[in-house]
């Protein structure tokens, strides 16, 4: 089938490649030229596990333009994946949506069925439709196909799919929809194919974010209850999971989630239940919360410092969770702003967002591409992201190289027998906390 992604950003180039990977043919269209270039020199403009591989692998299958007449008109299909992030007042922003649907309207030349992938409020399909389908020569069929990609695990869950929700009642496009996944509902991927109403397709993206944002939430305040109470988290979850109404997935807790998705869908839902009258008091808790929970970590340092002004400080990872090289709504971010304006000194580590992290930053913090670097001298370190190098990094190197050994850690990387073992101080989330010494 001849297919049209507009946007070629995590959800996009995931969607464009893994499709091509199933035989369709795919222009890939973005008004980003850099982003272009990368890709027609072979290279994908963002890190996502095997894309790469799969983007030279189906090479011949794949093209990419800034020209969205020539790729829309060619098309049969076009997926919708443009961002659409959190206006002030916390809803959806679909300018860049909107961009793409009239400019599809522009260039059509045949009937075409569009299929919206990027995270809408409910109700923005028929208001595409109505936008594309009023005084025009040709017919469009809206499709509501959101997409369940996590990121670090983008590749596997579009050819894997824990399910693929079409919304739509018309026809033609169920037909076409039908024909488009038919190669991952077969053998060997035998994904669940689930065929609803375009509403419910549209809600049933919020829904899913915001009930994996609860658990974490919830797990959070269970923590730091677990501190107050003298319970460890880590083994109040283990017991919990055994309860398969439960499981055992999104109970990890830390100092909150980051990421654009569930801070902006988040933020939109509950904006979405205000324009229907209705307060979703779960989902205002739940940004509430994680807002506090994203300086706890913080907090503890204040609490055990009487001055920051002047201390060195060495961050441990940067993107908002392992596996990305993305740092947008990023934990890390909003700490180090608060650590520079509490005066420390700052060092930063992470295996893969360095650069990225020097745009933000320029030189009001130092870069250090190895953990042993990073934290020699300094008072503290904060852990912010899990990553392996993270995980894995011998503790008594903290003591062999830092000032004083002092660890807080927001994600419970180590087990707290080797925390006592190499004699560090070590705070994490939820459990108890080992030594005593102060900052
Ligand atoms: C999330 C959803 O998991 C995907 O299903 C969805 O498709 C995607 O948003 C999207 O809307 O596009 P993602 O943001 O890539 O995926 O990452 P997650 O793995 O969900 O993690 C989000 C944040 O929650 C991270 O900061 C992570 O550290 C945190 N988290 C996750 C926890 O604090 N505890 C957990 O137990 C799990």
């Amino acid at each position: 089938m001849e297919v049209a992604v507009a946007g070629v950003g995590y959800v996009g180039l995931t969607t464009a490649v893994c499709l091509a990977d199933i035989g369709h043919t795919v222009a890939c269209v973005d008004i980003d030229k850099n982003k272009i270039k990368s890709l027609n020199d072979g290279k994908s403009p963002i890190y996502e596990n095997g894309l790469n591989e799969l983007l030279n692998k189906n090479k011949d299958r794949l093209s990419y333009t800034t020209e969205e007449k020539k790729a829309y008109q060619k098309a049969d299909v076009i997926f919708v994946c443009t961002g659409t992030p959190s206006r002030s007042n916390g809803s959806a922003n679909l300018d860049y949506i909107l961009d793409v649907v009239y400019s599809i309207k522009k260039f059509s030349n045949k009937d075409k069925v569009i299929v919206v992938k990027s995270t809408v409020p409910v109700g923005t399909c028929d208001k595409i439709e109505k936008i594309l389908n009023d005084n025009s020569r040709h017919k469009f069929y809206v499709v509501s196909n959101p997409e369940f990609f996590s990121q670090g695990s983008a590749v596997k869950d579009m050819l894997l799919p824990s399910r693929i929700i079409v919304g739509t009642e018309d026809l033609y496009s169920i037909e076409v929809m039908k024909k488009l996944y038919e190669p991952l509902t077969k053998i060997p991927y035998c994904a669940p194919y689930l065929l609803v109403d375009r509403r419910s397709a549209e809600m049933s993206k919020y829904a899913a974010n915001n009930f994996l944002a609860l658990k974490i939430a919830y797990i959070n305040e269970v923590a730091n209850l677990c501190e107050m109470t003298g319970a460890d988290i880590k083994e109040v979850t283990k017991t919990m999971s055994y309860d398969k109404r439960i499981g055992d997935s999104f109970l990890n807790a830390g100092i909150g989630f980051g990421g654009s998705c569930f801070t902006k869908d988040t933020k939109a839902f509950s904006y979405l239940g205000k324009t229907n009258g209705y307060e979703m008091k779960t989902v205002s808790a739940i940004v509430e919360a994680n807002k506090k929970q994203n300086l706890k970590l913080l907090d503890e340092v204040l609490s055990n410092v009487d001055n920051l002004n002047g201390k060195k400080v060495a961050v441990l990872g940067l993107s908002f969770k392992p596996g990305t090289d993305d740092i947008r709504e990023s934990v890390s971010i909003i700490n180090v702003d608060t650590l520079l304006e509490y005066g420390a000194e700052v060092n930063v580590y992470d295996p893969m967002v360095l650069d990225s992290f020097k745009k933000l930053y320029g030189d009001k913090v130092s870069y250090y591409d190895t953990i042993d670097e990073a934290i020699k001298k300094c008072d503290f370190a904060m852990i912010m992201t899990e990553w392996d190098e993270i995980v894995s990094y011998d503790l008594n190197k903290y003591r062999k190289y830092m000032k004083k050994p002092i660890i807080f850690d927001g994600r419970n990387c180590y087990n707290l027998e080797d925390a006592k073992k190499s004699k560090i101080v070590y705070y994490s989330i939820g459990r108890k906390k080992i030594g005593k010494d102060k900052i």
